[in-house]
């Protein structure tokens, strides 16, 4: 483990009054450095938590937004389940997969952006919901992700971006 994992381990560690709690947030520092959460980085979760190395990596399953390889940067999940299916989600999955040139699961070959479509979000009451990166957008429509999309492109200048 570097000394940066080996530092940010111990202030997880010490967080928590459970070592296995320190499990998701090292791996998602983890992930910020390499872009995915590489097999080493289960090896040292699991060390850190002391759990072996597969059940690490069955836990970190579970999270959507832990990626076994890499993906783009720009991670936009959109909600395929019944609240915001009844709320216009096929439409915005539409519209999101038309704007980026992207299908479920892929992303752009620049490594720009990722694009899925997920379980619940547990924003059912604010449906159809989106997420990006860590951030929530709620009440989405297509018009509402021009506009992100928009500024997402701002706040990353310099790189090719998805044609209009
Ligand atoms: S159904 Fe979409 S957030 Fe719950």
């Amino acid at each position: 483990m570097t000394p940066e994992r080996e530092r940010r381990a111990s202030e997880l560690v010490a967080r928590y009054p459970e070592s296995q709690s320190a499990l998701i947030p090292f791996l998602q520092f983890c992930q910020a450095h390499d872009g995915y959460v590489t097999q080493q980085a289960i090896h040292d979760a699991a060390e850190i938590a002391g759990i072996t190395p597969g059940e690490a990596e069955s836990i970190a399953s579970f999270y959507t937004l832990l990626f076994k390889e890499p993906v783009g940067k720009h991670k936009i999940q959109v909600c395929r389940t019944l609240s915001c299916m009844l709320r216009g989600a096929d439409e915005l999955q539409q519209h999101v997969r038309q704007r980026l040139g992207l299908g479920n699961g892929e992303s752009s070959p620049d490594g720009r952006f990722y694009y899925e479509e997920v379980e619940c979000l547990a924003a059912c009451d604010r449906a159809p919901c989106l997420q990006h990166n860590l951030e929530f957008h709620y009440d989405v429509t297509p018009e509402d992700f021009d506009r992100l999309l928009d500024e997402w492109r701002a706040s990353d200048p310099g790189v090719s971006m998805p044609a209009e």
